[in-house]
Parts: C-alpha cells; structure tokens; sequence
C-alpha cells in the first residue's frame, strides 16, 4: 500500500525527510478516475525521479456553475489499485509511487470555495492573456481555477520535477508561463514536463476520464475529433492555407454526423470549435497562414459527443 497524506502538513514531515536525503520528488496532478493517460505520467515520473507523488482532487475552482462538478467521475479504491500496481525497475532498484495526496475541500482552499466567481473571496492566480482563447472560449473561469489550484498544490508538494499531459496542451503550456512568472523553485519551469498524449491503441480516441460518460454509440463516433485534427493536420502538411485545412476538418465532423444518422445510432455529435493557434501567446492564426518552418502551431478542438465534450490536439511542427 501507499501512504496517503490528506492534509498539508502531514505532506510535509514526509517531505522534509526526502529533502533531508536529497531525494529528487516527482509529481502528477491529478483529478483521479485514473487510467492509462495518467499513469503515463505516472511512470515517466518514476522513470526519473527518486520519488513519486501522485495528488487526486476534484477542484472546484475548475468547474462553472453549469459544469459536471457534482457528475464528475470519482473512483478513488480503484485509482489507488492501480496506482499500487505501477512499478519500474530503476537502476539497481524497483520504483514504486511514493505518496498519494488527497487533501478535501477545506484543506485546500482556506478562504472558502464558491462557484460563483463574482462572489469569490480570498486568493485566486490569474495568468492574463492566456486563458480566454481555445479552452477559455466556453470556459473564461477554468484556466483561473487550474492555475489557483495548481499553484497551491506546487506550494504543498513541492515537486522537483512536474508532469503535465499534451492532451490539455493549454493547460501545461499556461503552467510553466506561471511558474515563470512567478519565480516558482518548486518546480523551476523548465522542470515542468509535456508527456504525450497516450491514445487508445485501435481507433486514436485521446483518453479521458470523461470518456466514462460515454454511451456506446457516442464511444464509436468519439475518434470523429481526432480524425478531423488529422486531416487537418495532413493539409496543413501539404502546403495548405488555415482556412482550407480548417474547413477540410470540419468536414470530417459533418460527414461523421450523417454517418451517424444514417445508421441509425442515437447520438448527436457537435464541433465546439477547431482552431490553429500560436504555440507561444495562443492568438488564433490568420486565416490565409500558411505552413512556415520554426512556427509551433496548435491544431486544437473539442467536440460535444451528446451532453460529453471531449478535447484533443495535435502540435504542427513539433518534429
Ligand atoms: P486530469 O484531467 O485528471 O488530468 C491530470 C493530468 O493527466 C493532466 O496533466 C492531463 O493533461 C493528463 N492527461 C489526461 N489525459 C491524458 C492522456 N490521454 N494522455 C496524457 N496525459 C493525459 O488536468 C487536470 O486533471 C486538472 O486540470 C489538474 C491539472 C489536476 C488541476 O486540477
């Protein structure tokens, strides 16, 4: 079993005794309901540290009023089973996860938590500029949350090394400007690590914790966002301006809808958006831009598979 820390300063005796042994502390957020895309994370973290903290907390502060907060998955026996089960053989040793945090609430946030922003009070970490556009479009208060949360939990754990998945590209990318900005040492930026995004080996679905909402005709329509990226991807490849290879994806989606329709399958797909972004400040790109070599572009989108949005990406020129 692992030792499971629900408070901040019973965290913290046991980290003062890694520091005390120079041990390099890796760590993984997380909101649990776990499976492979985390523990790819998990282990990458393992692989290169002396210990592993693995924290799970559903955050609140992520969540709008109108949002899956109370729905949100929650599998904490199961999480810890398989966090249990991770081992990799290091060196001369056998790693294992170290520590699980999982603090509540209150625990977290002191000054109390509402889901109205307007009536918030207390400290709250705002990374300006960088969290209305993609994600921030239909969500303005989720980058706000994260990085409070965020924030706070780097302050507790106080991690030598970080592991964020591409998957919420947005999210790492905002982080590590945020502990640039902030001075952060734990972690420093530069430590904080981009894993790719772990994908389910037959159709490429992006896996989330989401995807257990999912009914069985929305699970066979839900690679419908990763395959419109692709196409995407493949005209931008091809020397493409934005706007075609955009509208070539969106395509996918429709005929992917029809399809749907045609057979007779009881699920309503929808774009929420798709976008090429600057990799650097997140501004959408002109639409007649066109592939340059040494730009980073995020080819982004979410897609509502009925009531469910899932998201996904692919980064342009990251080879
Ligand atoms: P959660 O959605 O649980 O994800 C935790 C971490 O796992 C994030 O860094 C996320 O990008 C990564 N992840 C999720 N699916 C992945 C996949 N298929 N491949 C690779 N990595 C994947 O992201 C959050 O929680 C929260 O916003 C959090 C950072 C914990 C703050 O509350």
């Amino acid at each position: 079993s692992i030792p499971i820390f629900t408070t901040v300063s019973a965290y913290r005796s046991w980290r003062r005794e890694a520091f005390r042994n120079n041990r390099t502390v890796g760590y993984v957020p997380t909101m649990g309901a776990l499976h492979e895309g985390h523990l790819t994370l998990v282990r990458k973290s393992l692989a290169e540290n002396d210990l592993t903290v693995v924290s799970i907390f559903v955050n609140p502060a992520q969540f709008a009023p109108h949002e899956d907060l109370a729905t949100y998955p929650r599998t904490l026996p199961k999480d810890l089973e398989l966090l249990v089960a991770e081992k990799i053989s290091a060196s001369d040793t056998v790693r294992t996860p170290s520590a699980v945090f999982l603090p509540s609430v209150p625990e977290m946030y002191p000054s109390g938590i509402v889901q109205n922003v307007a009536e918030q009070l207390g400290t709250f970490v705002e990374v300006k500029g960088y969290g209305h556009q993609m994600e921030g479009v239909s969500r303005p208060t989720f980058f706000r949350g994260v990085a409070t949360v965020v924030t706070k939990l780097f302050n507790a754990i106080e991690p030598t090394n970080a592991y964020f998945g591409q998957k919420d590209i947005q999210q790492a990318l905002l982080l590590k400007r945020m502990c640039n900005d902030l001075l952060l040492s734990h972690p420093e930026p530069q430590n904080l690590h981009i894993v790719p995004t772990a994908r389910d080996p037959v159709d490429g679905l992006a896996l989330s914790s989401r995807n257990a909402y999912l009914t069985v005709s929305g699970r066979a329509v839900a690679p419908t966002l990763r395959q419109a990226l692709q196409v995407a991807e493949a005209a931008w490849n091809a020397g493409h301006p934005k706007r075609e290879c955009i509208a070539q994806a969106k395509k996918v989606v429709d005929t992917r809808a029809e399809e749907a329709k045609a057979a007779g399958l009881q699920v309503l797909i929808k774009l929420d958006y798709l976008e090429m972004n600057d990799a650097n400040d997140f501004e959408v790109l002109d639409s007649v831009t066109l592939k340059t070599a040494g730009d980073l572009v995020i080819l982004s989108g979410a897609l509502y598979v009925d009531k469910t949005r899932l998201i996904d990406n692919i980064l342009l020129g990251d080879s």
